[in-house]
């Protein structure tokens, strides 16, 4: 497939719809939840019209079309982050993840030990270690970020009290993207283990789990074109045979007994309940097509529409854009000021003219504190956005600034 934006725009039937005043969808929100292509509803639809049984349930056909349905996208998965397919575990969400891993380490983390996130989180990557400190006595620290939005390494706060270092891949609010690996070597030495939320970095790049030599990476199927509800935990195995489980009940048992059970190894510890096997078989057709587009074009586009959106909106008078103003590592995601005008008033001005974009904090308070802001609009580009649509947000910008007077 060539990267042809007329062309994939065709696939995701979301974008052919007309929303408010009869204008057509710009969505620029895909931070907060991208659009599917029909691939992916049509793998969901099939699973359900002909492969609905439990997976890893039963012996009967459908169940063990299903297993081999859900064991297929765990492969598809391993195989989109070069990882083994045991150190694959599905989850809920990138959410849940982070939540499993900073419960199962709660009796490995004792008093004294420290944690270290960044200002720079998603609240996902942040409130589960501010709790896992309060559970264990630990002590949360964090790097700060400097003006222009980028993570401020501090490499004193990596001592050999480290146990954790917790950091995005990619901020959801600036697109800043940090030097993970060298983090992770920095950690290594000092013996900490690694978690990357990837919930934003997964979608937008090629990533490969044994370059990066993280421990763990967390990401979600609904940012990546897949659906809702399935999200992934990649550990490295060592790492994931080392934790206990997180949630207990069908299937992720060895043997039980009245007086106590024992456990499967992973990745099956950490998934009980019937597993979502429509939602694999979606994920793993939302990879097929990234795939098929290739992660180095999808990242080139976007940093194509990046730059547009950078030299436009600098352009625009009482514009400020949280976060650096070029594309060297730099995702996707621009959130703006705009002097005079509430983000929430920006957003609804956008969305009568049928851009959809995000208002608030999202989800990342305290960077916004540190960048001197309470709230920001922001737009995100994936593969089905267009140059013109970019444009439409810079106008859409100046029509808001227009109509509060700013
Ligand atoms: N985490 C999603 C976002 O940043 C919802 O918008």
């Amino acid at each position: 497939m060539t990267f042809d934006v007329e062309v994939i725009r065709k696939d995701f039937p979301a974008l052919n719809r007309l929303v408010r005043n009869g204008k057509p969808l710009v969505y620029l929100d895909s931070g907060a939840t991208s659009q599917k292509p029909a691939s992916v509803l049509d793998a969901e639809r099939e699973f359900y019209e002909r492969h609905n049984g439990a997976a890893h349930r039963g012996s009967h056909l459908l169940s063990e079309e299903g297993t081999e349905i859900y064991e297929g996208a765990r492969a598809t998965v391993a195989g989109f982050i070069g990882a083994d397919e045991n150190e694959v575990v599905f989850t809920k969400a990138a959410t849940e993840s982070v939540n499993l891993v900073a419960y199962a380490l709660t009796s490995s983390v004792k008093a004294g030990d420290e944690i270290l996130i960044s200002e720079m989180e998603h609240h996902a990557n942040l409130v589960p270690w501010q709790q896992l400190a309060q559970r264990t006595g630990a002590t949360l620290k964090w790097f700060t970020v400097t003006p222009e939005g980028r993570l401020d390494i501090d490499t004193s706060l990596i001592t050999e009290r480290t146990k954790i270092v917790a950091l995005t891949g990619q901020s959801n609010v600036t697109g800043a993207v940090p030097p993970i690996a060298e983090v992770t070597r920095l950690a290594h030495q000092a013996g900490a283990l690694v978690l990357v939320d990837g919930a934003q970095l997964v979608p937008h790049h090629p990533v490969d789990v044994k370059a990066l030599d993280v421990d763990f990476l967390v990401f979600s199927g609904h940012k990546m074109l897949g659906p809702l509800g399935l999200g992934v935990l990649y550990g490295k195995y060592a790492a994931l045979e080392a934790l206990p489980p997180f949630l207990t009940g069908g299937d992720m048992i060895e043997v039980v007994r009245m007086e106590g059970s024992t456990f499967q190894p992973p990745p099956m510890r950490f998934e009980t309940g019937v597993p979502p096997a429509p939602e694999a078989a979606g994920l793993a057709a939302a990879i097929d097509y990234l795939g098929g587009l290739g992660m180095e074009n999808v990242a080139a586009h976007e940093r194509a529409l990046t730059a547009r959106a950078l030299d436009a909106l600098r352009e625009i008078k009482g514009v400020r854009v949280l976060g650096p103003d070029t594309t060297a590592d730099r995702g996707g995601a621009v959130a703006f000021d705009v002097d005079g005008v509430h983000p929430h008033d920006v957003s609804q001005v956008l969305d009568e003219l049928g851009i959809a974009v995000r208002a608030g904090h999202h989800c990342a308070w305290p960077l916004h504190r540190a960048l001197g802001v309470q709230a920001s609009t922001r737009a995100t580009f994936y593969v089905y956005n267009s140059r013109e649509e970019v444009d439409a947000l810079a106008d859409g910008i100046r029509y808001a600034q227009k109509f509060f007077g700013a």
